[in-house]
């Protein structure tokens, strides 16, 4: 960002930031890796469309601009009284189904709102959205440490004293979170240890967030390679990846994940050659109410993502108008076939993965239970 301000350097590391409460400013990640575009959000409304273009992406800072656009919504009503946080939960729910973490916020957002008269509610919804947005640049610190924990026990294991070889997929670096990322937090954790590494960055068709998390690596000084989706497996099959490391969008209880489509395909070629499978997410990304990846929703997202690329230069069409395409957006990785999970409260291992989740699940309150606003 040539001659940015100071203020303007902080949307550098933060895809989110609250402003005076009345509005929040966003890096479009439509535009990246492109063109480096800040917009204002200031109304319910602009929040939806930006979620559900996917200017404001990634399941945690997905959760968290969710809860700003319900404060927004409620400071913009005349009077913020049941019907109007009812109306914005609701619509706010409809953005997107995959990302259990937006459930989750509004879930909280509506237990902290509800019990509130309506002239306290605005104020308190800020401050509730703040909070999210803080606990979860938090989370992901300590993803980042446990992370980093892991990265190392894979590290250095032969391979002619290579760097350490790490892939992802999709992106899960600060511009999907709070801050940090997810799958990226324990990368930049080992990078400014000093770790010799690489990272194999993987296209991420159709809407190529892989390009995303080349352009995060590329910004922080971080080795990485970009390949298509469909290299994954070869590279995987002749020994050039020493961890698969990725983001989650929602978890069920016996460590079934869903993430963007191709992670799967990932996970079974990691398997089939004994590389580690590991997921990076938060707890508030675990559905407590989810007891197995088939009852996950997956997103069925327009067929023009696949007919139309982004380029430099603009849409490019690739597929014909009246070209039959399908466009699921996320897929579900076994349980068997991860083999850690990592969280802000530690690792979660294969052999006890279900129980180690268990050991996470928050007491009694809003965060607990079934992610819907109804709580
Ligand atoms: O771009 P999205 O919102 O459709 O994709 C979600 C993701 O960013 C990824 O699935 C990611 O790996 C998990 S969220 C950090």
């Amino acid at each position: 960002m040539t001659g940015a301000t100071q203020d303007e350097m902080l949307l550098e590391l933060r895809a989110l930031v609250p402003e005076a409460s009345n509005c929040v400013r966003i890096l479009d990640q439509t535009e990246l890796p492109w063109r480096v575009r800040e917009r204002r959000l200031d109304s319910l409304d602009a929040v939806v469309e930006a979620i559900r273009t996917l200017a404001v992406r990634g399941a945690p800072l997905i959760g968290a601009a969710a809860a700003f656009g319900c404060a927004l919504a409620l400071s913009r009503a005349a009077r913020a009284d049941d019907g109007v946080l009812a109306q914005a939960l609701a619509t706010l729910a409809a953005t997107r189904p995959t990302a259990v973490n937006l459930q989750w916020a509004l879930a909280r957002m509506a237990a902290r709102l509800r019990p509130l008269p309506p002239s306290a509610r605005a104020e308190a919804a800020w401050a509730e959205a703040q909070a999210i947005l803080d606990e979860d640049a938090a989370s992901c610190a300590a993803i980042g440490r446990h992370g980093l924990a892991l990265l190392l026990e894979c590290g250095g294991s032969g391979h002619d004293r290579r760097p350490l070889q790490i892939m992802t997929h999709c992106n899960a670096g600060w511009l999907a979170t709070a801050a940090y990322g997810t799958a990226l937090a324990p990368v930049y954790a080992a990078h400014a240890r000093g770790v010799d590494m690489h990272v194999w960055v993987s296209e991420t068709r159709p809407r190529n967030q892989g390009l995303l998390t080349a352009w995060e690596l590329a910004r922080a000084g971080v080795a990485h390679t970009l390949v298509a989706d469909s290299a994954a497996g070869w590279l995987l099959a002749t020994g050039q990846v020493d961890i698969v490391l990725v983001g989650a969008d929602r978890i069920a209880t016996n460590g079934d994940v869903a993430n963007k489509i191709g992670t799967y395909l990932k996970a079974l070629a990691a398997g089939d050659r004994g590389v580690p499978f590991c997921v990076a997410a938060p707890i508030a990304t675990i559905d407590w109410a989810c007891t197995h990846g088939d009852a996950i929703p997956i997103e069925a997202r327009d067929g023009d993502e696949l007919r139309w690329q982004s380029s430099a230069e603009g849409p490019v069409r690739v597929a014909g108008a009246d070209t039959a395409v399908a466009n699921p957006a996320f897929d579900i990785t076994p349980a068997r076939l991860v083999t850690a999970i990592i969280s802000e409260r530690g690792i979660a291992r294969a052999a006890r993965l279900a129980a180690d989740l268990a050991a996470w699940r928050p007491g009694d309150g809003p965060a607990r239970g079934g992610h819907g606003p109804g709580g």
